[in-house]
This record gives structure tokens, sequence and C-alpha cells, in this order.
């Protein structure tokens, strides 16, 4: 959702904190801000936009401690007046989360004559500092949080103060030592500036000053945390010899099947965790979104492995209409970001039900690690781009794994032997650009499937729709004859995948059906005989590197990645930062 830094040191704060704020844009582009403190005085730019649109003011912000934002709106639309840092009197705040409360608390600080200028539920935690200020920052704080509900993290600046205070309830926050002192919503905008990071824990106030780092709970007694070595992730940063994060993340598919093969082989404690899953007698898995999709794929690798029945839920739904679990079942939450506010509150409950939890997630230090059971990660490294790609394939991965636990070294080899093919179709992109064309000029979208091919389909459409905004929608390719077909015209594109031998002849039906109703139809197959039958026949035709059905989705999805990305290309769109969207909804 929003994200927020904070920086204190022997440089210019703003420029630290624009750089931060660029790396952690993707968690929120409405608007942005920054305060800085010099000697006594608070200095702020604010406005609605992206973060580049603060660069002109950048110079006026002087001082050497900071505070910064970068918004997804909740509450009050993307403006100037509503974009963080808010201010009363001496404070300056930033906020990610949501003050459940705000409209109370504003109401009675509007009685103690507080004047409120956004619309925002942020704003009121300046006011609440300011009551309740008297000459000590992290007190101050302290007493404005006890009065909060809902989730937060929050980076403070004071007139008063050389420094910072920083603060969090069930929204992300880390602190970081380099060249100076940081804090932020997550690791990657530490990255090449931070030698060490420390994630702080739910209610823990640090306060943050040029000198060092000082953490207390929330009494406000001082409490060590530990600081880990920040390395591998710096190696992400930026979009390296591609034009986008997403072609760039496509690109580390294959990357990401052999880090997540080989991380998987240290997993401790693998035959406990294979007696787990042999004798649960139920396994239930929530996630939302593109995590969902690959919960999707799971009902179908784990259900072939295990003897119980395995389901997905969405976790928004599960989190108010649980799946019923027992002592002896697994909950298994995916997540990439592992701060997914459904997906948290879905297995939470899971797990006070006796369940046991296992997180699938490819941030490590992530909320989500931190009630499990057990971590199985995915190792996708940084995802910087909204749509997630390599994260899902990663995903996919782990599955794979956990289903072949009595036999992981041949799934391992399968699984490396069809990287080499993912690679091969994230290296290329003239069949992507084709089908991407052709999305471009069409109504609607349509992707359909069997078997494997379904929950592919579902997960490309979600693709195609969010980066390039054209209406789609993915399902059973037997659905087709069910209602579907009526919209079929010669506007409509059906993009038809057929990757399992024992499906082909009825998929082949579905796409007779949509030719002779003169709709526009591109195959998508890993089968020699289907490409040769309907090459010619259809609008395009897409001969992926061959694979077993089980294996296919690896190899399909990244061609679906690669046609949404193209498409969000070719119609204009930023493939990065879609609309409307945000990565890590730490939000209900
Ligand atoms: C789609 C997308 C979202 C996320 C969803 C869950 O490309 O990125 O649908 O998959 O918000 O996020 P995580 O996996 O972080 O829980």
């Amino acid at each position: 959702m929003c994200g927020i830094v904070g920086y204190a040191g022997r440089e210019r704060a703003a420029e630290e904190l624009f750089e931060g704020l660029k790396k952690l844009e993707y968690r929120g582009y409405d608007s942005a801000g920054i305060s800085t403190c010099d000697r006594g005085e608070i200095f702020t730019a604010k406005r609605g936009g992206r973060v580049e649109e603060l660069l002109p003011y950048l110079k006026a912000l002087s001082g050497t401690v900071g505070i910064g934002h970068t918004r997804w709106a909740t509450h009050g639309e993307a403006n100037d007046v509503n974009a963080h840092p808010h201010a009363c009197g001496k404070f300056s705040v930033v906020h990610n989360g949501i003050i459940e409360n705000y409209a109370e608390l504003r109401a009675e600080l509007a009685a103690s004559g507080h004047q409120f200028i956004s619309q925002t539920d942020s704003e009121v935690v300046a006011h609440l500092l300011d009551f309740y200020y008297d000459g000590d920052l992290a007190d101050a704080v302290r007493l404005a949080c006890a009065r909060l509900k809902g989730c937060w993290a929050l980076a403070v600046l004071c007139a008063d103060f050389d420094g910072f205070a920083v603060t969090r309830r069930s929204s992300s926050a880390i602190l970081g030592e380099g060249d100076g002192y940081f804090a932020a919503s997550d690791i990657y905008a530490l990255c090449g500036r931070a030698h060490s990071y420390c994630v702080m824990e739910d209610g823990d106030i640090a306060i943050v000053t040029p000198r060092g780092i000082t953490i207390y709970d929330c009494n406000l007694i001082p409490v060590k945390r530990a600081f880990e070595q920040l390395n591998e992730e710096g190696e992400e940063v930026g979009t390296g010899d591609c034009p986008h994060y997403m072609l760039k993340e496509i690109r580390q598919n294959a990357r990401t099947i052999r880090a997540t093969c080989n991380k998987f082989s240290y997993i401790p404690n693998l035959p406990a965790l294979k007696k787990r899953l042999e004798d649960s007698d139920k396994i239930v898995l929530v996630g939302c979104g593109t995590a969902y999709n690959a919960a999707l794929a799971a009902v179908r690798l784990l259900g072939g492995a295990y003897d119980c029945p395995v389901s997905a839920h969405i976790a928004s739904e599960a989190r108010y209409d649980p799946p019923r679990v027992t002592e002896k079942s697994v909950c298994i939450a995916v997540s990439q970001s592992g701060e997914t506010a459904d997906t948290l509150r879905a297995a939470e409950i899971a797990r006070e039900a006796g369940a046991y939890l296992i997180a699938v997630t490819n941030v490590g230090y992530s909320a989500i690690t931190r009630i499990a059971d057990k971590v199985l990660p995915v190792c996708a490294g940084a995802e910087v781009c909204v749509a997630a790609t390599k994260s899902y394939i990663g995903q996919l991965a782990c599955f794979h794994l956990m289903a072949s636990l009595n036999n992981i070294g041949v799934r391992m080899s399968e699984l490396l032997k069809v990287a080499g093919g993912v690679e091969d179709i994230a290296s290329g992109g003239a069949y992507a650009r084709v089908i991407a064309k052709l999305c471009v000029q069409s109504r609607a979208v349509f992707f359909l499937g069997r078997g494997v091919d379904v929950d592919v389909a579902v997960e490309g459409s979600l693709k195609l729709k969010e980066v390039s905004y054209i209406f789609s929608d993915g399902y059973p390719a037997g659905e087709l004859k069910h209602g579907t077909l009526a919209l079929v015209d010669e506007t409509v594109l059906s993009v038809v995948l057929i990757c399992d031998e024992a499906l082909a002849e009825k998929s082949k039906n579905a796409v007779e059906q949509i030719l002779s109703r003169r709709g526009k139809v591109a195959i998508v197959t890993t089968l020699p005989h289907v490409y040769e039958e309907f090459k010619g026949r259809v609008n395009a035709s897409w001969l992926l590197p061959p694979a077993p059905a089980h294996l296919s989705h690896f190899l399909s999805s990244t061609a679906l990645q690669l046609i949404a990305y193209r498409a969000a290309v070719l119609a204009g769109r930023d493939p990065d930062k879609p609309r409307n969207l945000a990565k890590s909804v730490t939000v209900e």
C-alpha cells in the first residue's frame, strides 16, 4: 500500500528520502511528500502524482533528518492536501495503514480546538501527537498510539528533536544502519544504502538520530532487536537492460525456479513436513489475486500427492467464512509479500482453530513468517512490478516440491529441465507481440483451457486486465457453451491453451465453436500436432517447447505474462504501475 521512509545522518535528507521513495513507489503512486527538519524548523513538500513531482522542491528542504511517503489513497482522493506528511504544531507524520477510529478521534480533537485540513484518516495522528506532547517525543508517540485502532507504520518528525520516531502495528517497518540511519516500509528501499537491517516488532518505538537507533517496547522499556546483514537484494535494484521491471522479472522466471529448488533442499526437517502433510485430514490454501491463482494449481498438485481433501480459498472470503479445520489440518498461506491483510487474517483464523500453518512467501522477514509454523521460501528476489510474475512461477515450483516430498530429486530435475524452456520463452517475444496486438485490437479477451490450463487461463486473464486495462476473463473451455459463447464475435479474442494431450481433443472443440462464430482465436500450445492443425486457420498460434502436462504451466504462464506485458506497452500503459493498484495490500 503506502510506503514510508526516514533518514537521519550526515547527508542532506531530502535527496536520501527521494531515492528511498522511488524504490518504494510500487507500494503506491498516487501522491508523495517529504518533511525535513533543520535547527528546529520543519520543511515540507507534498504533491498529488508520482514521486518525481517532488524533484523541483528538494533543494528547499534543508536538514539531515527527515521522513517521506508515497501514497495509495484509501481515505480521501489523491491530491496535494491529502498527500502525506500531515502536520500539526511541531509534528509532521507519515503513515502506512488505516486508522479505523479516526472519525471519533477527529471529532474529539476538533471539540478541543484542532482544525483538520485533509480528508485522510492519517491526519488525526499528527493532532494526537500535538495533543499529548509534553517535551518527550517517544512518550507522545506512545500515548498517541494507545488511542489508535487499526494498523499503522508511522514515522514522526518533531521540530524540537534532531531525529525522528518510528512505530508500527500490523504494518511493516524496517530499520537500517549504514552511512546514516534509515527506516522504511520494506527492505528494498534500504538496498545500496544500509549494510544491516532490523524488522521492528509490533508496538516497538524506535528513536532514530544521526548518531544511532534506540528501540523501546510499547511501554518505553529499551529492547534489543537483532540487526541482520543486508545482502543479495542489492543486486535487484533497477530494470537492468529491460525497459520495465515487468519484463525484467518475467525474464527471471527460470532463475526463480532454480533458486526455489536450490533453497528447498536446505529447508530443515523435510521428513517432518512430509509426515504432517501425509497425516493431515485436509489441506486448505488461502491467498489473494495471483497468489490465489497459484493456490488453484496447488490444489491439483497436492491433491494428487496426499490422501486428503485439498481446497483453495480466496482469503478475503475465508476470513469471514473460514474453511473448517482441525488440529490435524494444514493451512497454507500463499503470499508474495507476506503482508496481505486478508491472507494474514485468514491464516490466523485457521491457526487459531488448530491448523498447522505453512507460509509460502517471497519475503523472508514478512508478517506471515512470524505467525507460521513453517516457512517455505519462494526465491524470486525482490518483485518490484505491481503485477506478480516471477513470484507466481516460484510459488508453482514450491508446490511441485511439496507435492513430491517422496521423490524430490526426480521432481527437481524435471523443474530444472523445464526452467530451460521458460528461459527460451522469456527471452523471445515475437509470438507474444503478435498475440498482444490482437488483444489490443479486441473488445474483450477470453482465456480458455482444460485441466492444468484452466488455472493458467485464470491467471493469464488477471495479468492482461491489470496491466493493459483490456476487459478479460479466464475460465474452463468446457464452460464456453454454457454462457460466454454469447459474447463471441469478430471483435472478441479467445486465447486457447492446449498443453495436455489427454484433453487436447476436447479443447479443440472449443476452438471450432469460436471459429464458427467468427471469433478471433490465438492458440498457445506445447503440442506440435495442435499447432500444425490450427496454424493458418486461427489468427495466431504459438508453439511452446514440449513439456509434460503437469509442468506445462511454467511455460504457458510465462507466455501469457509476456503477452500481457506486450499488450500493456502497445496500449501505452505503464506495466509496472497499473492505475488504482499497488503491491502489498496491507489494508482490508
Ligand atoms: C496480481 C497481483 C495481486 C497480488 C495479490 C496478493 O498481479 O499482484 O493480485 O497477487 O494482491 O498479493 P500477495 O501475494 O503479496 O499476498
